[in-house]
């Protein structure tokens, strides 16, 4: 009888501790973004500058000092179908700062557009998808939930270092209403001027 309480009283709790950690994992889902329109590998491939960022505060930690960022992609010929090798690079604090360049490779693409993003080897991997894409402004959104821990980051690109203000706002309200800002954090404009 008291082993048959014991078990009721710990299902009892488990069904409340479940309960508890429903809604933060339910709020840390990532989003299942569909590629930009027109998307091609090599629309994407080349140099990009980042004009802003929404980043929750898990992201990449080598960019939390980044100003003068830019991305270049191209294709990996030792890897698979599709694979890419991107060269994140800033310089840190100033533009005149040292150099944090981390590679990271984009593999396992789906479908055109959405990569899982590989920094090391047998590291969990986050799903980068190019929500957006044109001549010369692209969209990057990338995501992970571990444990309903949510990071994520939306990253505006251009193919220049300044972008036209109504160009970003648009895109960043476009890509608001997609949901993928589910912590409402705020755009960090990037540091641009007086790198180049
Ligand atoms: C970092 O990357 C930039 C741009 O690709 C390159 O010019 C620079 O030499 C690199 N610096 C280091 C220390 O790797
Ligand atoms: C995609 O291509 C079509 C046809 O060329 C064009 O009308 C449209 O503007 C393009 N969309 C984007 C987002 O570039
Ligand atoms: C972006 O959204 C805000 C708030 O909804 C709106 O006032 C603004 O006009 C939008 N801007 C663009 C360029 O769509």
């Amino acid at each position: 009888m008291a082993v048959k309480r014991y078990a009721m009283l710990l299902t009892a709790a488990a069904v409340a501790m479940v309960a508890a950690l429903v809604p933060v994992t339910s709020a840390g889902q990532c989003v299942d973004a569909k590629p930009g329109a027109n998307f091609t590998n090599e629309r994407y491939y080349g140099l990009w500058y980042e004009i802003g960022k929404i980043q929750t505060a898990g992201g990449a930690i080598f960019e939390k000092d980044c100003v003068c960022t830019n991305i270049a992609i191209k294709a990996d010929p030792s890897g698979k179908e599709g694979d890419a090798v991107v060269t994140n690079s800033c310089r840190k604090k100033t533009p005149q700062g040292q150099y944090l360049n981390a590679t990271a490779k984009l593999i396992q693409e789906t479908v055109p557009g959405i990569w899982q993003e590989s920094f090391f080897p047998f590291a969990p991997t986050q799903t980068y998808t190019i929500i957006y894409i044109g001549d010369d402004y692209a969209v990057e959104y990338d995501c992970e939930s571990v444990f309903g821990l949510l990071n994520y980051c939306i990253h505006i690109l251009s193919r220049k270092p300044t972008q036209d203000p109504d160009l970003t706002e648009k895109l960043l309200n476009d890509s608001i209403n997609m949901g993928l800002n589910p912590e409402k954090l705020d755009y960090v404009k990037t540091l641009q001027d007086g790198c180049w």
